[in-house]
């Protein structure tokens, strides 16, 4: 099979820049079409620049990195500097990138892209909030048919949420946005916290990218260090999980994934629940279902894979 197509819509993050690297060392699985950078973890002024310095460290600075929304469709950004750090990117000192920003929107490159490819040759690869691929969508509703598949991180059910009690962090930033991608029609597999909650960076975990003896792996190491103390803090477990390459090791390795082919919708209303991803895991309704909602991964396999591919690096 040829490499599958991909864009990955990122507000880096440490565990976004891990996705990236997993990409960019798993050319004969993936061919990275370009990255749109959100508003998220931090302010879009950061994330651009973080998906920049990220590919830089991956020794690809022609990678195509865009700009697209600096604020969800219709709330303020609510931001997660005290689980990324100042900068989200906080843990190693890193140096300014010297590679360029690309002068298109990141949105408009997303509807170019998918009005470009054949159709259904295209997958979106979303781990961040939803603004970019929701604001493309709306502008754009004919592309939404020639998405291949939308395999994104956000969202809980059994877990429930982490920036509130019941919403996890990129779906509550613009539940507007996830709304529209989840009643877009267009396949999606969903890796939400069910999942990444399995995925702990334990100290092997941690060490075997540190006995890399590489840049990849030392920053890879220094980023996971830094971002555990407040996971291990809140959850009492013993690391933390390590979310956003979920999705890419799902596009190489899917059967290290299981879930249910369920309805899932965005609660856009309430104050208490906004944001809440509305699964039917029990088949309660008769709500057609709409995404493929992932609950179990093979963790084992999934850091074996990773350390695998980022040894390349
Ligand atoms: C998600 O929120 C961000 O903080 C992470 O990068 C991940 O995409 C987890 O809730
Ligand atoms: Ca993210």
């Amino acid at each position: 099979m040829p490499p599958r197509k991909i864009i990955i819509d990122t507000d880096p993050g440490q565990d976004d820049a891990v996705a990236i690297l997993l990409a960019l060392a798993s050319p004969e699985d993936i061919d990275l079409l370009g990255i749109t950078a959100v508003a998220g973890n931090v302010p879009l002024a950061l994330t651009q620049k973080n998906a920049r310095i990220v590919c830089e460290l991956a020794g690809r600075p022609d990678v195509k990195v865009f700009a697209g929304c600096d604020a969800p469709m219709k709330r303020k950004l609510i931001t997660a500097e005290h689980v990324h750090g100042k900068t989200g990117l906080d843990g190693p000192v890193m140096e300014d990138p010297t590679m360029p920003l690309q002068e298109q929107h990141g949105v408009d490159f997303i509807i170019e892209t998918l009005r470009a490819e054949a159709p259904g040759t295209v997958t979106l690869c979303p781990i961040g909030p939803l603004t970019n691929i929701a604001t493309a969508f709306e502008r754009a509703p004919d592309i939404m048919d020639r998405v291949q598949e939308i395999v994104l991180m956000g969202g809980a059910y059994f877990e429930v949420g982490n920036i509130t009690p019941s919403a996890e962090f990129n779906i509550y930033v613009d539940p507007e946005a996830a709304k529209i991608v989840f009643s877009s029609g267009a396949p999606l597999t969903v890796m939400p916290l069910d999942v990444t909650h399995k995925a702990l960076t334990t100290k092997p975990r941690i060490d075997a990218f540190r006995s890399m003896h590489s840049r990849v792996g030392d920053m890879v190491a220094e980023w996971t260090d830094f971002f555990e103390r407040f996971d291990m803090e809140k959850y009492g477990s013993e690391g933390a999980p390590l979310h956003d390459p979920c999705t890419i090791a799902y596009l190489i390795e899917p059967q290290l994934f299981q879930g249910r082919h369920i309805n899932v919708e965005i609660e856009t209303q309430s104050d208490l629940t906004l944001g809440m991803t509305v699964a039917d895991w029990w088949r309660v309704t008769d709500r057609p279902a709409n995404a493929m909602f992932m609950k179990d991964i093979d963790a084992s396999g999934f850091y074996a894979l990773l350390a695998a591919r980022l040894a390349r690096l």
